[in-house]
């Protein structure tokens, strides 16, 4: 049966069709890298701005190689980290044959070897990289199972089925395209002091240094329909709850990202409970969710970064 669906999947792919499939972040949306044609289908069903480039999958370091330039430290992040829930952005190699709409028209690129059984049976099996976004419509929340796929695309993309997302939140984004430093353009499973320990230098972070920049990085991202509510400490409407550890909130419907005060738990659980929450909130008309406040450290940093953008109003 797997052997089958993956034989479909390299088929569809190598005609220039989509072909959503399970990594341990969450579900990529995929085309074929060097197809120019496949890649814009990735734009149109997501409905995603021709500015936003995408991120290229590959099965391991060596092949990696051969679409990026890595330098000492991109070369010792790829190699402590891969294959996992890191993305090395990195000058785009000389006659890649990667195509321009991948990129957005930059001059780097943005590779990740992920760590899940059935994208590395994927990636290790066909023949050139996969450009995959996350598999939801530009906006909304990202998927970490096949059923969130089948919600938002029902047929019109083909599926390969898998475990679902373990890490349940996209790749940390690391820029390695400036000599010597190391910058954080979305925060991940991998963290700040992950990264500095590896490295043994000081790392930056978008948004605290101003001179960090990210293509494509919305402020409203990841939001549900129902509006959303952080840091509460008191439920308003009668909302669905989502409470972190012991915190209490009550209101028509509660659930619990982590109710042993994990993070790696609420990180995993975060994505699908807030279409849960949504569900809910949408069949029983109900106004908002409430969330309450997580710690913001260590993984905790990701968790609230996803949280803020899905409660943000502002488009851009
Ligand atoms: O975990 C993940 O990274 C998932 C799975 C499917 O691998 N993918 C994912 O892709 O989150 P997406 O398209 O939702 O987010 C890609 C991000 C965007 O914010 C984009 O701006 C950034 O990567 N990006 C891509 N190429 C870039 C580049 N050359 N320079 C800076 N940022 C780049
Ligand atoms: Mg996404």
């Amino acid at each position: 049966m797997m052997k089958d669906n993956l034989k479909q999947a390299i088929l569809l792919l190598s005609e220039g069709k989509l072909v959503s499939f399970p990594t341990e972040t969450v579900y990529g949306l995929g085309a074929d890298a060097t197809q120019p044609d496949a890649v814009e289908k990735i734009y149109l069903l997501k409905n995603r701005p021709r500015f936003n480039p995408l991120i290229i999958h590959v099965s391991d370091f060596c092949r990696a190689r051969r679409y990026g330039v890595f330098n000492e430290h991109a070369t010792t992040l790829a190699q402590h980290y891969w294959p996992g829930p890191l993305t090395l952005v990195v000058p785009l190699a000389k006659q890649s044959s990667i195509a321009k709409n991948v990129t957005a028209g930059l001059t780097t690129i943005a590779i990740r070897c992920p760590n899940h059984p059935v994208a590395k049976k994927l990636l290790s099996q066909y023949i050139h990289p996969i450009a995959a976004p996350s598999a939801n419509v530009s906006g909304y929340i990202s998927p970490t199972n096949k059923q969130h796929v089948v919600d938002e695309f029902s047929d019109q993309v083909f599926v390969l089925p898998g475990d679902s997302s373990d890490v349940g939140i996209e790749s940390t984004i690391v820029d390695c395209t400036t000599e010597g430093e190391v910058s954080i353009l979305r925060p991940g499973f991998v963290t700040k002091e992950d990264l500095v320990s590896t490295l043994g230098i000081k790392v930056k972070t978008r948004g605290e240094d101003s001179d960090v920049n990210a293509p494509g990085q919305l402020k409203q991202h990841y939001s549900p329909i129902t509006k959303l509510y952080l840091n509460v400490e008191k439920v308003i409407n009668n909302g669905v709850c989502l409470n972190f550890g012991k915190t209490h909130l009550s209101g028509a419907f509660n659930l619990n990202l982590s109710p042993n005060t994990d993070l790696r738990e609420a990180a995993a659980n975060l994505f699908h409970y807030l279409r849960k929450a949504d569900n809910l909130a949408q069949a029983n008309n109900i106004k908002c969710i409430c969330v309450a406040p997580i710690p913001n450290e260590g993984i905790g940093v990701a968790i609230n970064d996803r949280l803020s953008r899905a409660a943000s109003q502002d488009a851009l």
